[in-house]
């Protein structure tokens, strides 16, 4: 008799498979779509605060600031050309969202990843050897298209690939990987803004072909998912396939699953507009309250403006700069953590511990900018202890986001659709953390001129409001296998009432 999947306790199937070197390796690989994304997060802020570039492009903005010492520090740097110029990639990304569920569901994930790395590379090409603002701006939107199919393909892939028991883990190196590309661009601007005749602009921007090539590279080489095989009738491969990924012989209980979710999955005429039946409502209020919330952490207002704030609060450009540094260790550093920890301890408790730990921190870095700062922005003279405070409480801040919100935000989405609805339910997740992202991108410098200290409280009040989602909503996924997540829901107070 061939050995099946095991039945546990509470009626969960466990499949036979192993964390096979072939597995590791190939979501390693994978896993490096994020470096495209993490560093285009880090070099945007840097590049945008260096003089050389905004005298090129942006010369209103760098006179302004030039003639500009007498108005209130919380309003330096409202520009909204200079904030269009980071998010309007966010834009693009949104508009590519679209097209790479489409490209996903029928070509397959690595398709997507490719595609998704030769746009970023046209992008980064554009960039580095912009004359133009149109060139930039092209240049942007290629980048942001890129970003659309690899953050669209790259989770799944994951997700799919990973024995469930390790899921956990081996998805968050997609999160890792834009932590290290966040950290790597850190310490280029670093450098590069201190390369004299003003041109080091180009290499920071340009930098971005080397993790464009990495990722267009290994998703020739990569193999596609067996969910995905499957989901394309190509069912001999995808049981040898699936062999060779979980290192055992007996997968049958697996590919049928896999099977017979693809099956249920051509009954969908319309994925689109399937996501709007009942028995989808958890799906697709996590596919929009996870992404949305995960923006409203107000991280990135740290990521992409950590230089900007931390000149705002009387450091040197210099200093801006290396600080910005350090807030990106923290966040590789916390990603590891998660990474530990996600399949150990769960999902939830993650999210509540790093909302707490962010509320926490939220409210003493406002306490600490509104004592100096107080309303009218003019501190006088800050003492060194000062500053280095406030960058202590952003580090327990990005810490926080590190091992919760940031992976967890890109993880639970990508392993709770069901086949039929996954590349469209996917794609919605990546639209809605475009689009905040855009929008705090875009308004941040405005929000902070007006709002001033009190945009920390803003934030901590929608980590309040994620956490309650959480506590009450937010199902625990640790150690379920992705195809039979539909009985969690089926098990859950509030979500049984819509999943039969
Ligand atoms: C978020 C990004 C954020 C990054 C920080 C990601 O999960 O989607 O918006 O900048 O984490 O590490």
């Amino acid at each position: 008799m061939p050995a099946v999947g095991i039945v546990i306790g509470d009626g969960k199937r466990e499949y036979p498979g192993k964390l096979t070197p072939y597995v590791t390796v190939t979501c390693i690989v994978a896993a490096m779509g994020g470096l495209i994304f993490g560093y285009d997060i880090g070099i945007s802020g840097g590049v945008t605060t260096m003089e050389s570039f905004q005298k090129k492009f942006f010369p209103s903005v760098y006179e302004k600031q030039q003639s500009d010492h007498e108005s209130s520090k919380y309003c330096r740097f409202d520009s909204i050309s200079l904030t269009l110029f980071t998010s309007s990639l966010y834009l693009a990304a949104l508009c590519s969202c679209v097209v790479a569920s489409y490209v996903t569901r029928e070509f397959g994930r690595k398709l997507s990843m490719l595609l998704g790395g030769v746009l970023f590379c046209a992008g980064a090409l554009l960039n580095g050897f912009a004359t133009a603002v149109w060139m930039l701006i092209v240049g942007r939107l290629l980048l942001g298209f890129g970003i659309g199919f690899t953050n669209q393909s790259v989770p799944l892939y994951l997700s799919e690939m990973a024995p469930y028991k390790f899921r956990g883990a081996l998805n968050i190196g997609f999160q890792l990987s834009i932590t290290i590309g966040i950290l790597v661009a850190n310490v280029l601007n670093f450098f590069f803004s201190k390369i004299r005749g003003g041109w080091g602009w180009r290499l920071s921007l340009g930098g971005a072909v080397v993790p464009a090539l990495i990722i267009t590279v290994g998703s020739l080489i990569l193999p596609d998912t067996p969910n995905s095989m499957v989901e394309r009738g190509q069912f001999e491969l995808a049981e040898k396939k699936l062999r060779k990924i979980r290192g055992v012989d007996d997968v049958e209980d697996e590919i049928n699953d896999l099977i017979a979710a693809s099956e249920a999955s051509k009954l969908v005429e319309h994925p689109w507009r399937n996501l709007l039946q009942r028995k989808y409502r958890p799906h697709l209020t996590v596919a929009i309250l996870i992404p949305s919330f995960q923006q409203l952490t107000g991280i990135n207002v740290i990521m992409f403006y950590a230089p900007v704030l931390f000149q705002t609060i009387g450091f040197g450009s210099d200093a801006a700069l290396m600080s910005a540094v350090v807030t990106g260790l923290v966040n590789l550093g916390a990603t590891m953590v998660s990474i530990y920890g996600v399949d150990k301890w769960g999902r939830r408790l993650l999210f509540l511990e790093g909302g707490f730990q962010m509320l926490i921190s939220q409210v003493a870095v406002a306490a600490a900018i509104g004592a100096k700062f107080g309303v009218d922005g003019n501190p006088g003279d800050l003492p060194k202890w000062y500053a280095i405070v406030v960058v202590l409480f952003i580090c327990i801040y990005v810490a926080a986001f590190a091992w919760s919100w940031g992976p967890l935000g890109w993880l639970v989405p990508s392993e709770i659709f069901p086949l039929e609805i996954r590349s469209a339910a996917q794609s919605v997740t990546v639209s809605m953390n475009m689009i905040f992202t855009f929008v705090i991108a875009q308004v941040f410098l405005m929000m902070l001129c007006h709002m001033k200290f009190g945009l920390f409280i803003f934030f901590a009040f929608f980590v309040v409001v994620m956490s309650t989602f959480v506590y009450f909503f937010l199902p625990e996924t640790r150690g379920v296998p992705i195809e039979e997540m539909n009985q969690v829901w089926r098990s859950h107070w509030y979500w049984s009432r819509f999943v039969k």
